[in-house]
């Protein structure tokens, strides 16, 4: 009486987030069979950018830390890659990282400045300044995001996959050469153009740095591996071909013996996606300028798609949001190998409220 024996005493409820992936839970591998265009119970989805300033935990730890320091310290960079898998229900994590830590690894001096996003403050000038550039071993120089991809996947204990990333060479050689964000890319392609031999050593680097770098994630957890290639719209279709292909070919070559899948995204591409498909990913990223049936037709049915809403339709009223959703689902019109996502990165004013609404919609929308 009044002392509740163990017999009376209800069981521990076990919590549903830690245990799914565990004996007798199902594992969520809508990513890994979409990636491979097999049949799924509804469409996957994950948002590029997905842990950042949009959300208010996040921003609360960046008061207190730096994004490099978040990046270097496994067990922050941890906590933020796990915060919207705990607030939202996400197909698959993304590593808490950036593209340009490596262009740090191989030499040059990066810093993020609050306002003005990423500088590189000894860009690169002359060919010495190339050849200085060393292309270190990732496991080495890289060790606190290798470590971190060992942690997250201790974490989610297979709720979801965990997706490793990387800068593709010509989104890195252009932060590289303009020492940040830049316009219209007149110091990358006038090298390019002017220094043909400079331009193909460092491509060359690149290349080798993020093969490697991405492999070692693969060896380290990651189960799907996306190459950013943000900025190759920046080209016409003949220079992507001649300055950048074969390089994100041989990246995607020395990614793909892990047997990871190879996600490749880019802005802006619509004008050369036929020539993205020749760099041999499983998946092609593209934005919402262009239709997602119309790529798809292009691409062929032997590759997968993601993408690809506007990122600013996560600000237009819950209906119209769903008109939205309606519309890409009714491109991609059930084939498999289709992930939800955004075109491009989240924004940090994008309300939290819509997220949750658009992962809802897209799964409700799509069940089979
Ligand atoms: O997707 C994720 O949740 C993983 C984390 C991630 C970040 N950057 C964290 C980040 C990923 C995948 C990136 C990729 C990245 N970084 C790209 C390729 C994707 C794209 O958006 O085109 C590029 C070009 C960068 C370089 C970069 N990093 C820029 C231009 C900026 C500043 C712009 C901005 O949004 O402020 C960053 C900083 C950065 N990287 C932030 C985050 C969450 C915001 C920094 C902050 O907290 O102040």
């Amino acid at each position: 009486m009044g002392i509740a024996t163990a017999t009376e005493q209800s069981p521990p409820k076990p919590n549903p987030k830690r245990l799914s992936g565990m004996a007798g839970f199902p594992v969520n591998d809508r990513l890994l069979r979409t990636c491979r265009r097999q049949p799924v119970d509804r469409t996957p989805i994950w948002l590029m950018r997905q842990a950042g300033r949009y959300m208010a935990e996040y921003r609360r730890l960046r008061e207190k830390h730096t994004i490099l320091e978040i990046i270097k310290t496994p067990e922050l960079a941890v906590e933020v890659t796990l915060q919207p898998i705990n607030a939202f229900d996400l197909d698959a994590a993304i590593i808490f990282a950036d593209i340009l830590p490596p262009l740090e690894a191989m030499g040059l001096s990066l810093d993020f400045i609050r306002g003005e996003g990423p500088v590189i403050h000894n860009p690169l000038r002359i060919a010495a300044d190339v050849a200085a550039l060393s292309v270190p071993d990732p496991r080495e120089r890289l060790g606190f995001t290798l470590e971190a991809i060992r942690l997250v996947r201790r974490e989610l204990a297979s709720r979801v996959p965990l997706i490793g990333f990387s800068g593709a060479p010509f989104t890195l050689a252009s932060y590289a050469i303009e020492g940040g964000a830049t316009r219209n890319f007149v110091l990358t392609k006038s090298l390019m153009y002017n220094q043909p031999e400079m331009w193909h050593e460092l491509m060359d680097k690149l290349a080798a740095m993020v093969g490697d770098y991405l492999k070692a994630q693969a060896e380290a957890g990651a189960q799907v591996l996306q190459l950013f290639d943000s900025w190759a719209g920046a080209l016409g279709p003949a220079d992507y071909c001649r300055y950048v292909l074969p390089y994100s070919r041989r990246v995607i070559q020395t990614a793909t013996t892990s047997g990871v899948p190879v996600i490749h995204f880019g802005t802006g591409t619509s004008g050369m996606l036929e020539a993205i498909k020749k760099a041999g990913a499983d998946v092609i990223g593209v934005d919402w300028r262009v239709d997602l049936a119309d790529a798809w037709c292009r691409l062929g049915d032997d590759v997968a798609i993601q993408g690809n809403l506007d990122p600013v339709a996560l600000f237009a009223p819950l209906h119209m949001l769903e008109k939205h959703v309606a519309s890409i689902l009714a491109q991609a019109n059930g084939r498999p190998g289709h992930i939800f996502n955004l075109g491009h990165g989240i924004l940090p004013q994008t309300p939290v409220e819509h997220v949750a609404a658009l992962v809802y919609m897209v799964h409700e929308q799509s069940t089979a």
